[in-house]
């Protein structure tokens, strides 16, 4: 586990360029892992990334019974011959994976018990929509203390509609129905990415899964059992975003080695409505300076939308735009947070909980600051930053970058989570950052 008394020390004004791989992605690839709770087999998954939140899913799958083994090149063995436990408490707080293990932990035990989630503080982030399509599906949950309690002899398929394409909770009755009786019908489900890996990967193993993206519709014929499988996880789009805007703000130019440019459609829209270029050379795609940075307006959104993880990067970089930009963010009521912190750096930034004029989402008429209002050019000064959340996190260490000066960053935890070796990535670009 990452010390949390550690710190980056960055010296702003290096400019970043070069070539980077991107790894697999985190978000796929913990949902992989508890998909491979799923079988008695064993599972390999290809392309594993060697971040926290993995680290902390292979904790969460071996207490439950799984054997847990990295191989050479990023690839990760698991097999979970059977269910040694069925309550992962010990897992309290930690991210937002443990509720997916509802599903596997259900059908092949019959009970399971769950910690509050942790993850990212960046609004109420509930899990109702969880909870009711679990219990629609026939399992009884009582919340107790610290956790969630579920039974049920079994699962039964039947018809789900989300109110909101909820990423997590569509995963989560993917997992619950593929081992279920009869059909599971999901109306407005996410299809992101990450959602569309996660169903290659158990239909593979034998899941039944019929998918109508534009329709935002799953139907999943629950089988009787599933085999293991050789599956391989997406490149991390947050990190391919990340590693763009950084090299794009310090004013570099950079290759992203292995990413996926069909996944980040709308950034890439993005980057060449404010002035950059985008080429795509074979599986790599190069990001090229803008003459002058424009501004630009964006509403986060489910995909195929401007991904919300992508707005706290992108906000660095129109700082460097001449004129007002406006960031709308409509699936967290409160993920703006780290704007002050631009702030206090030099940016200038207001924040508003109205919509945008004549852009109204579902945080219309509440107290939510949803909406920010970002003026350049302005010049960045570095500073002493405390990170509590993963992607404003690397909004900071990519303002720390372009700023003048030294900046400390702490809270390096929250950056390990979701990024392996950052640091030592971006000192290869051309980085001045230590962890002390
Ligand atoms: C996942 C990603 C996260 C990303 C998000 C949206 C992981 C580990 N994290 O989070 O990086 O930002 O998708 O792309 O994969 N909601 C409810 N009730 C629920 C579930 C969700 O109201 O039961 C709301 C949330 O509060 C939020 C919205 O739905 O406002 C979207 O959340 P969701 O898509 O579920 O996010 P996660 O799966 O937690």
């Amino acid at each position: 586990m990452s010390d949390v008394s550690e710190r980056f020390i960055i010296r702003g004004g290096m400019v970043l360029s070069g070539t980077v791989q991107i790894r697999g992605s985190k978000n796929a690839a913990s949902k992989a892992m508890i998909a491979a709770l799923l079988t008695d087999e064993p599972c390999i998954l290809e392309n594993i990334p060697f971040s926290e939140e993995v680290a902390i899913t292979r904790e969460l799958c071996e207490r439950i019974g799984s054997s847990v083994t990295y191989g050479d090149d990023h690839t990760c063995n698991i097999v979970t011959p059977r269910i040694r436990e069925h309550s992962v408490l010990a897992l309290s707080r930690r991210n937002r994976i443990p509720i997916l293990a509802f599903g596997p932990l259900l059908a092949r035990a019959g009970t399971a018990e769950v910690p509050f989630l942790g993850g990212d503080p960046i609004g109420h982030r509930p899990i109702d929509f969880h909870l009711e399509a679990l219990t629609r599906m026939g399992a009884t949950i009582e919340r107790r203390e610290r956790s969630y309690y579920a039974t049920a002899p079994y699962l039964t398929g039947t018809d789900i509609e989300f109110p909101f394409p909820s990423v997590g909770a569509t995963e989560s009755v993917l997992l619950a129905g593929v081992l279920a009786r009869g059909t599971t019908r999901i109306a407005n489900v996410a299809i992101e990415p990450e959602v569309e890996n996660l169903i290659a990967m158990l239909t593979a193993m034998g899941a039944l899964i019929t998918v109508e993206p534009e329709a935002r519709r799953i139907t999943i014929e629950g089988v009787q059992q599933l085999h293991g499988v050789r599956h391989r996880i997406i490149p991390d789009r947050n990190e391919a975003v990340s590693f763009a805007v950084a090299s794009l703000a310090t004013g570099g130019e950079i290759t992203l080695q292995g990413a996926t440019a069909a996944h980040l459609g709308s950034f890439v829209e993005t980057i060449r409505a404010t002035g950059g270029t985008m080429t795509e050379l074979g599986d790599d795609m190069h990001f090229g300076q803008a003459q002058k940075w424009l501004t630009t307006d964006i509403n986060t959104a489910p995909h195929p939308g401007f991904m919300t993880d992508w707005q706290q990067p992108l906000a660095v970089l129109l700082t460097q735009a001449r004129g007002t930009s406006t960031i709308h963010e409509t699936v967290y009521e409160d993920r703006l947070g780290y704007l002050k912190d631009l702030a206090r750096m030099g940016a200038d930034v207001s924040i508003s909980d109205e919509c945008p004029e004549g852009n109204p989402c579902r945080f219309s008429g509440r107290t939510f600051n949803h909406t920010a209002r970002i003026t350049g050019p302005a010049a960045l000064q570095g500073t002493e930053i405390e990170i509590t959340d993963i992607r404003a996190g690397m909004a900071h260490i990519i303002a720390a970058l372009s700023a003048r000066g030294e900046s400390v960053i702490s809270g390096t935890a929250h950056i390990d989570r979701g990024y392996e070796k950052l640091d030592e990535r971006l000192r290869v670009l051309g980085a001045d950052i230590t962890r002390v």
